[in-house]
Protein backbone atom coordinates (compact mmCIF):
# COMPACT_ATOMS: atom_id res chain seq x y z
CA UNK A 1 0.00 0.00 0.00
CA UNK A 2 1.15 3.51 -0.97
CA UNK A 3 2.64 5.20 2.02
CA UNK A 4 -0.24 7.43 3.92
CA UNK A 5 -2.94 5.51 2.65
CA UNK A 6 -5.19 3.35 4.99
CA UNK A 7 -7.28 0.97 2.89
CA UNK A 8 -8.57 0.66 -0.54
CA UNK A 9 -12.30 1.64 -0.33
CA UNK A 10 -12.74 1.00 -4.05
CA UNK A 11 -10.50 -0.37 -6.82
CA UNK A 12 -9.91 0.31 -10.25
CA UNK A 13 -11.84 -2.16 -11.58
CA UNK A 14 -14.93 -1.27 -9.21
CA UNK A 15 -14.42 2.37 -10.59
CA UNK A 16 -14.28 1.46 -14.40
CA UNK A 17 -17.68 -0.55 -13.80
CA UNK A 18 -19.48 2.01 -12.01
CA UNK A 19 -18.38 4.25 -14.06
CA UNK A 20 -19.73 2.71 -17.38
CA UNK A 21 -23.11 2.39 -15.66
CA UNK A 22 -22.97 5.58 -15.42
CA UNK A 23 -22.01 6.38 -19.09
CA UNK A 24 -24.88 3.89 -20.19
CA UNK A 25 -27.30 6.25 -18.20
CA UNK A 26 -26.64 9.61 -19.56
CA UNK A 27 -26.40 7.73 -23.18
CA UNK A 28 -29.85 6.45 -22.38
CA UNK A 29 -31.31 9.35 -20.63
CA UNK A 30 -29.50 12.07 -23.31
CA UNK A 31 -30.57 10.02 -26.42
CA UNK A 32 -30.95 12.56 -29.44
CA UNK A 33 -29.43 15.02 -27.41
CA UNK A 34 -26.09 16.64 -27.14
CA UNK A 35 -25.18 17.44 -23.97
CA UNK A 36 -22.12 19.57 -22.78
CA UNK A 37 -20.00 18.39 -19.91
CA UNK A 38 -18.33 20.04 -17.40
CA UNK A 39 -15.74 18.81 -15.16
CA UNK A 40 -14.77 20.63 -12.01
CA UNK A 41 -11.19 20.90 -12.12
CA UNK A 42 -9.52 19.27 -10.93
CA UNK A 43 -10.74 16.41 -8.65
CA UNK A 44 -13.09 15.76 -10.88
CA UNK A 45 -10.66 15.21 -13.92
CA UNK A 46 -9.96 11.32 -14.09
CA UNK A 47 -14.05 10.63 -13.35
CA UNK A 48 -14.60 13.17 -16.46
CA UNK A 49 -12.01 11.40 -19.03
CA UNK A 50 -13.00 7.97 -18.01
CA UNK A 51 -16.93 8.88 -18.17
CA UNK A 52 -17.07 10.89 -21.48
CA UNK A 53 -15.70 7.72 -23.33
CA UNK A 54 -18.18 5.14 -21.41
CA UNK A 55 -21.02 7.87 -23.28
CA UNK A 56 -21.99 6.70 -26.66
CA UNK A 57 -24.42 9.68 -28.16
CA UNK A 58 -22.66 13.25 -29.32
CA UNK A 59 -21.59 15.25 -26.44
CA UNK A 60 -19.04 18.30 -25.60
CA UNK A 61 -16.72 19.33 -22.66
CA UNK A 62 -15.65 21.94 -20.87
CA UNK A 63 -13.64 23.00 -17.48
CA UNK A 64 -14.21 25.09 -14.65
CA UNK A 65 -12.06 25.92 -11.94
CA UNK A 66 -13.06 26.84 -8.26
CA UNK A 67 -11.17 27.13 -5.39
CA UNK A 68 -13.07 26.17 -2.38
CA UNK A 69 -10.90 24.09 0.05
CA UNK A 70 -7.51 26.03 -0.34
CA UNK A 71 -4.74 22.65 0.68
CA UNK A 72 -7.07 21.72 3.67
CA UNK A 73 -9.94 18.66 4.27
CA UNK A 74 -12.50 21.28 5.44
CA UNK A 75 -14.92 23.79 2.58
CA UNK A 76 -14.14 27.32 4.01
CA UNK A 77 -17.42 28.24 2.48
CA UNK A 78 -16.42 30.68 -0.08
CA UNK A 79 -15.90 29.56 -3.46
CA UNK A 80 -13.99 31.71 -5.94
CA UNK A 81 -14.05 31.14 -9.89
CA UNK A 82 -10.66 30.73 -11.04
CA UNK A 83 -11.88 29.59 -14.33
CA UNK A 84 -14.80 29.85 -16.71
CA UNK A 85 -16.05 28.15 -18.86
CA UNK A 86 -15.39 28.76 -23.20
CA UNK A 87 -18.84 27.33 -23.96
CA UNK A 88 -21.94 29.50 -23.94
CA UNK A 89 -24.56 27.79 -21.75
CA UNK A 90 -27.90 29.04 -22.96
CA UNK A 91 -30.19 26.06 -24.34
CA UNK A 92 -27.82 23.15 -23.52
CA UNK A 93 -28.56 20.35 -21.68
CA UNK A 94 -25.48 20.70 -19.13
CA UNK A 95 -24.06 17.74 -17.32
CA UNK A 96 -21.64 19.06 -14.52
CA UNK A 97 -19.44 16.45 -13.46
CA UNK A 98 -17.43 16.57 -9.76
CA UNK A 99 -15.35 14.15 -7.82
CA UNK A 100 -16.90 14.59 -4.73
CA UNK A 101 -19.95 16.29 -2.89
CA UNK A 102 -19.27 16.73 0.21
CA UNK A 103 -20.88 19.99 2.49
CA UNK A 104 -22.56 20.66 -0.95
CA UNK A 105 -21.78 24.34 -0.94
CA UNK A 106 -18.87 24.71 -4.05
CA UNK A 107 -21.67 22.76 -5.81
CA UNK A 108 -25.02 24.86 -4.56
CA UNK A 109 -23.20 27.98 -5.92
CA UNK A 110 -22.45 26.96 -9.19
CA UNK A 111 -25.27 25.11 -10.04
CA UNK A 112 -27.25 28.54 -9.08
CA UNK A 113 -24.54 30.50 -11.05
CA UNK A 114 -24.73 28.06 -14.13
CA UNK A 115 -28.47 27.87 -14.55
CA UNK A 116 -28.37 31.98 -14.55
CA UNK A 117 -26.90 31.01 -17.97
CA UNK A 118 -30.28 29.80 -19.23
CA UNK A 119 -29.05 26.06 -19.76
CA UNK A 120 -32.00 23.83 -21.04
CA UNK A 121 -31.11 21.68 -18.36
CA UNK A 122 -28.75 21.30 -15.66
CA UNK A 123 -28.14 17.63 -14.07
CA UNK A 124 -24.86 16.49 -10.81
CA UNK A 125 -22.94 13.71 -11.71
CA UNK A 126 -20.67 13.11 -9.33
CA UNK A 127 -18.58 10.03 -8.34
CA UNK A 128 -18.78 9.82 -4.85
CA UNK A 129 -21.85 11.35 -2.41
CA UNK A 130 -20.92 12.36 1.41
CA UNK A 131 -24.38 12.60 2.34
CA UNK A 132 -23.89 12.71 5.73
CA UNK A 133 -22.18 16.08 5.84
CA UNK A 134 -24.42 18.18 3.68
CA UNK A 135 -24.38 21.61 4.44
CA UNK A 136 -26.51 23.12 1.30
CA UNK A 137 -29.81 21.76 -0.51
CA UNK A 138 -28.07 20.14 -3.18
CA UNK A 139 -28.65 16.54 -4.64
CA UNK A 140 -27.06 14.64 -7.30
CA UNK A 141 -28.76 13.31 -10.15
CA UNK A 142 -25.99 10.61 -11.28
CA UNK A 143 -23.71 9.20 -8.21
CA UNK A 144 -21.49 6.64 -8.38
CA UNK A 145 -20.80 5.89 -4.64
CA UNK A 146 -22.12 6.76 -1.63
CA UNK A 147 -19.45 7.31 0.73
CA UNK A 148 -18.52 7.17 5.03
CA UNK A 149 -17.59 10.55 5.96
CA UNK A 150 -13.69 9.68 6.19
CA UNK A 151 -11.18 11.92 4.18
CA UNK A 152 -10.05 9.94 0.87
CA UNK A 153 -7.94 10.54 -2.01
CA UNK A 154 -7.03 8.73 -5.65
CA UNK A 155 -8.68 8.88 -8.97
CA UNK A 156 -7.98 12.45 -9.23
CA UNK A 157 -9.00 13.26 -5.46
CA UNK A 158 -6.15 15.21 -3.30
CA UNK A 159 -5.28 15.89 0.03
CA UNK A 160 -2.49 19.28 -0.42
CA UNK A 161 -2.60 18.18 -4.38
CA UNK A 162 -1.08 14.95 -4.18
CA UNK A 163 -2.20 11.39 -4.19
CA UNK A 164 -4.56 12.46 -7.05
CA UNK A 165 -2.46 9.64 -9.88
CA UNK A 166 -3.46 6.61 -7.48
CA UNK A 167 -5.85 4.58 -9.74
CA UNK A 168 -7.66 3.77 -6.74
CA UNK A 169 -9.46 5.11 -4.18
CA UNK A 170 -8.00 4.69 -0.71
CA UNK A 171 -8.97 6.14 2.65
CA UNK A 172 -6.21 8.58 3.60
CA UNK A 173 -4.57 7.73 7.28
CA UNK A 174 -6.01 10.43 10.02
CA UNK A 175 -2.52 11.34 11.04
CA UNK A 176 -1.43 12.66 8.04
CA UNK A 177 -4.22 15.60 7.84
CA UNK A 178 -3.93 15.95 11.90
CA UNK A 179 -0.06 16.24 12.26
P1 LIG B 1 -18.02 20.74 -0.87
O1 LIG B 1 -18.23 22.15 -1.30
O2 LIG B 1 -17.81 20.62 0.60
O3 LIG B 1 -19.11 19.79 -1.36
O4 LIG B 1 -16.62 20.32 -1.45
C1 LIG B 1 -16.44 19.61 -2.62
C2 LIG B 1 -14.96 19.54 -2.92
O5 LIG B 1 -14.21 19.28 -1.74
C3 LIG B 1 -14.64 18.38 -3.85
O6 LIG B 1 -14.71 18.77 -5.20
C4 LIG B 1 -13.23 18.01 -3.41
O7 LIG B 1 -12.27 18.77 -4.11
C5 LIG B 1 -13.16 18.37 -1.95
N1 LIG B 1 -13.37 17.19 -1.06
C6 LIG B 1 -14.41 16.94 -0.26
N2 LIG B 1 -14.28 15.79 0.41
C7 LIG B 1 -13.09 15.27 0.00
C8 LIG B 1 -12.37 14.05 0.31
O8 LIG B 1 -12.79 13.18 1.09
N3 LIG B 1 -11.19 13.90 -0.32
C9 LIG B 1 -10.67 14.83 -1.21
N4 LIG B 1 -11.32 15.94 -1.53
C10 LIG B 1 -12.51 16.18 -0.93
MG1 LIG C 1 -9.63 19.14 -3.71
Amino acid sequence: MKEGIQSVLYSKEQLAQKVRQLGQEISRDYAGKNPLLVSVLKGSVVFMSDLMRAIDIPCQIDFMMVSSYGSGVKTSGVVKIMKDLDTPLEGRDLIIVEDILDSGKTLHYLKGMLTERRPKSVRIATLLDKPDRREAPVSADYCGFVVPDQFIVGYGLDYAEKYRNLPYIGVLKPDIYTK
